[in-house]
């Protein structure tokens, strides 16, 4: 197999971590991007010898990281194939209530942190012929007042993921964003110990609430979200871009 590179952000837990270690089947160097550098280490454990790894601990927020991160990137590998934006931490906080510092972080890491990374790899995507996923989520379809915060940079991911595309037709980048409904993963299961003693319930009660409330049988895995990751970036996904694809567990009640 010739060198293939594969640029992860997020990759230090969760849906991010689960994706790496699910490309190291498919391609032979991984970059993983976060910033707790001990997490991303256990990452490139879990990889093993399944590929060659590049540890970067950036703050993607930060808008020097995206040209740093393709500069370290080329420098060890000399090319991307794949860009996986899986990086975001959003506030989930009432409309009402969540501050202009909140609605500012959750903007500069989770959209303008993509938009920058996949400007700066932009040039070696289109050498590579590569392949780009945004990270967004089902709430980009039904936005809740709740955690409208979420809903809506979600949704402009999905946007900003077609205006790639768009571009990506005549340079021969393909990009796609992905919408997960509920993933069972360690940024949920820290806002269901916040969320349930403010109503009253057990972490347990809570758990077992928001799927049924959805309408599903269970949560996602954060390795069932990797195999949607790691197919649109495989050959097999090399006529599709500019789709925003779910797995949702079937939370999408409309066609
Ligand atoms: N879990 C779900 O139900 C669900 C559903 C739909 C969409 N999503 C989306 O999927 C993505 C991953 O979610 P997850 O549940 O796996 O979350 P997670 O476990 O909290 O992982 C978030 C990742 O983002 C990284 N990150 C946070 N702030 C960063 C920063 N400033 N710079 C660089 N990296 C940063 C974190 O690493 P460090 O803390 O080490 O920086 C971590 O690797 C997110 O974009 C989320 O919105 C999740």
């Amino acid at each position: 197999m010739s060198k293939s590179v594969a640029i992860v952000t997020g990759a230090s837990q969760g849906i991010g971590r689960a994706t790496a270690v699910r490309l190291a089947r498919d391609f032979s160097a991984l970059v993983l991007v976060a910033r707790n550098r001990a997490n991303l280490e256990d990452t490139a454990k879990a990889v093993g010898a399944a590929a060659e790894v590049l540890v970067i601990d950036a703050d993607l927020a930060e808008p020097r990281a995206a040209q740093s991160v393709v500069d370290q990137t080329l420098a060890a590998f000399g090319r991307i194939d794949a860009l996986l934006n899986i990086a975001g931490a959003v506030p989930q906080v009432d409309l009402f209530e969540t501050t202009e510092a909140q609605w500012e972080a959750g903007l500069a890491l989770k959209l303008h942190g993509a938009r920058r990374l996949t400007i700066a790899a932009w040039p070696s995507l289109m050498a590579a012929k590569g392949a780009v996923v945004l990270m967004s989520g089902n709430s980009a379809s039904f936005p809740k007042a709740p955690y409208a915060a979420v809903g809506t940079i979600n949704a402009a991911i999905v946007a900003l993921a077609k205006a790639f595309s768009d571009k990506g037709i005549s340079d021969g980048v393909q990009v796609n964003s992905v919408l997960p409904g509920p993933v069972m993963t360690g940024r949920r299961r820290s806002y269901l110990q916040h969320w349930a003693p403010l109503h009253n319930m057990t972490v347990e009660e809570a758990t077992a609430k928001f799927p049924k409330e959805a309408g599903i049988a269970r949560y996602g895995e954060p390795e069932e979200i990797a195999e949607l990751m790691a197919f649109l970036v495989s050959p097999g996904a090399r006529w599709m871009t500019g789709s925003a694809l779910r797995m949702d567990g079937g939370e999408a009640k409309s066609i």
